[in-house]
């Protein structure tokens, strides 16, 4: 690797100019480094709690591209284990979701705990001389584990900030645009499917509202969704350790607005909150009027309707695996129960109408970033530049209320160049690009 003082990941991009270097999107030695200086050192979301109720119960999960277990222990700690056997490697957990009481590695029959602890080896008197050392060889844990409005996240770098800090006020505000809506549950069964692109180009798309017209015409044309919003109301939140937010404002002025005929109505849902005063605590004066995508970095979002979750799971440079998880209020209908499901199913996902029209977009965008033509070509993420006016929050995350813009693109890259530089979570914290005071 180039010795950091002659070589900053900010060469890639330009947040004057806006521009990015498409590269990024499918350099192997890139996309490793990602998996060390992002995912291995970051926060890293694994399941809601709704899915490991009781002990044993467990879901296996990833952390950049290496399989985890989820496992709710018997005093309701929840543990995260790397899901390899420190034998000779073997998967040792083959399910993605269930109930044990603890994991047998169908190798060589090592038995291990629900905290990871190394409980069996067979022949350890005979063959091993009663010499192994037990204590040493249990599957790698997480040394953080922590959930936050039910949502569990795991992190592999012992020095990293415990998760509400990680998460600052946009990470947490992502969150509770589900946890606001009630006593909610994930649905049984995450929806997979694996796209030929970057991760970074699924992630940017979420806060990319510039796209829909386009993109999701013939949905609209079908009248499977309404007229994309109006343009006007947009509010962007850029967050400390690249966390943004981007999409319409929903207020008293876009309901009019909507009631004008001159955006859309489902800007607003009029049934979001069936608490309102919860709601409003929750989220607080700047939430409540978010009906954008929130990315809680590096790779969650939290869809629109506060009602799904998809992670950007990244499985090489160019391919990217795609899980929706669907919640509903626990008090929920059976009917209206399979009617979110059956919307979130139709979205998003191998079956969703929208997901359709956007994975071949990025697809094709991946492909032509290794051109020897295109390669030297930068995109383009100038909407808006030099007119976005942050508004402070708490000096952490700042809020851009404007027309639609690419101004949370760029801040998610620039993140993203700050965590590449970095050597430790010190240096990250140190180094970092403050949010924006001045117009960006
Ligand atoms: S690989 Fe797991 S027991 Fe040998
Ligand atoms: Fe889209």
């Amino acid at each position: 690797m180039q010795d950091k003082a002659q070589f900053s990941y900010h060469r890639y991009v330009d947040p004057k100019g806006g521009t990015v270097d498409r590269r990024i999107f499918s350099d192997p030695d890139i996309y490793q480094r990602e998996l060390e200086h992002i995912f291995a050192r970051s926060w890293n979301f694994m399941c809601h709690e709704s899915q490991i109720p009781e002990a044993g119960d467990y879901f296996t999960n990833y952390i950049g591209d290496e399989p985890v277990i989820c496992v709710r222990d018997r005093d309701g700690s929840i543990h995260v284990m790397l899901n390899s056997c420190p034998h000779r490697g073997n998967t040792v957990c083959r399910a993605e979701s269930g109930k044990a009481r603890g994991f047998l590695c169908s190798y060589h029959g090592w038995a291990f705990g629900l905290d990871g602890s190394l409980k069996v080896v067979p022949g350890r008197k005979d063959l091993y001389n009663g010499e192994i050392d037990r204590e040493k060889w249990g599957l790698l844990r997480a040394p953080h584990v922590a959930t936050y409005s039910g949502f569990v996240f795991a992190c592999m770098d012992e020095d990293a900030p415990p998760l509400e800090e990680f998460l600052g006020e946009v990470g947490k505000l992502s969150l509770n645009l589900i946890a606001a809506r009630g006593d909610m549950v994930c649905i049984d069964g995450v929806q997979k499917n694996v796209l030929d692109c970057n991760w970074k180009l699924a992630v940017e798309n979420l806060l990319d509202w510039y796209h829909a017209d386009i993109t999701h015409h013939s949905a609209t044309m079908a009248g499977f969704i309404g007229k994309p919003p109006s343009h006007n109301w947009h509010r962007t939140m850029l967050g400390e350790y690249g966390h943004a937010l981007s999409g319409p404002r929903m207020t008293e002025e876009t309901w009019a607005a909507a009631e004008r005929g001159e955006t859309s109505k489902e800007v607003r849902f009029p049934e979001a909150w069936r608490n309102e005063e919860r709601a409003r605590e929750m989220l607080g004066p700047i939430g409540r009027d978010v009906k954008g995508h929130p990315n809680v970095f590096p790779n969650v979002w939290i869809t629109a309707s506060g009602r799904q979750i998809c992670l950007r799971l990244p499985k090489g440079p160019e391919k990217t695996e795609l899980w929706w998880f669907t919640f509903v209020d626990r008090g929920a209908t059976p009917e209206y129960r399979a009617q979110v499901a059956s919307h979130g199913t139709h979205s998003f996902g191998p079956a969703g109408l929208l997901e359709q029209d956007d994975g071949d977009n990025w697809i094709q965008g991946t492909k032509r970033t290794r051109g020897v033509l295109a390669r030297k070509l930068p995109f383009n993420y100038q909407m808006n530049l030099g007119h976005g006016q942050p508004h402070a929050i708490d000096g952490r995350s700042v809020y851009i209320d404007d027309h639609t813009n690419e101004h949370a693109h760029l801040w998610l890259y620039r993140s993203w160049a700050d965590w590449m530089d970095a050597e430790s979570w010190a240096d990250l914290k140190a180094n970092a690009t403050p949010v924006p005071t001045e117009a960006v």
